[in-house]
């Protein structure tokens, strides 16, 4: 069950284990929660992996084709992706879209970068009907859209048609209802112990 509470009622539970912080037990990772330099699972986690495959077969009933361009990511290649943006565009153009090192969820093996071999990740997938698809049922597999439009302040990045982190079929069908973000989530919406 699912309480409705602002953020000045909640004091939330923080904790890290093993390094990695679960703010009321969801694990978080955003520009202010990182993951050890360390940390590398190495893929995207069984469950995350099982959950994709689910919606890509399903989704492959409709026509539609869902691609992974971005999976688990470890620390070092998040490192050469930021570096490479900073040169390309500078720090603080770079901070807007990309993850600095141990910041970024792909390095949890939560998250995935889903588009079009022809689009890739612009803004433009959003035009797609497999964005479409995403956007309509996503949630049913356990996966949000991590970085929606509008909430760019919350999440601290630009909007990402193609960023989605799963978070299970509860959380994310409630997050979906309610059009949060996790952020939003994590700290307002969920039961107090
Ligand atoms: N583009 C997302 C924020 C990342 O780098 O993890
Ligand atoms: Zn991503």
């Amino acid at each position: 069950k699912v309480k409705d509470k602002t953020i000045e009622d909640v004091k939330p539970t923080i904790e890290v284990k093993n390094g990695l912080t679960y703010v009321n037990g969801i694990l978080i990772v955003n520009k202010t929660y990182s993951v050890p330099n360390d940390y590398n699972p190495g893929s995207l986690t069984t469950e995350t992996k099982n959950a994709f495959d689910e919606m890509q077969k399903a989704a492959e009933k409709d026509n539609i084709k869902l691609w992974i361009t971005s999976g688990f990511r470890s620390y070092s290649l998040q490192t050469s992706l930021y570096n490479n943006y900073v040169l390309k565009d500078g720090k603080e153009k770079a901070d807007t879209y990309s993850a600095r090192p141990g910041y970024s969820e792909h390095q949890t093996g939560f998250a995935l970068d889903v588009s079009r071999l022809d689009i890739g990740l612009t803004e433009y997938f959003e035009n797609t009907y497999e964005f479409e698809y995403l956007i309509n049922n996503a949630h049913k597999y356990g996966f949000i859209l991590r970085y929606p439009k509008g909430k760019e302040n919350i999440t601290g990045y630009s909007y990402e048609p193609w960023h989605f982190r799963f978070v299970g079929k509860e959380i994310a069908t409630f997050i979906y209802n309610n059009n949060l973000t996790l952020e939003e989530y994590i700290y307002q919406y969920v039961e107090l112990n």
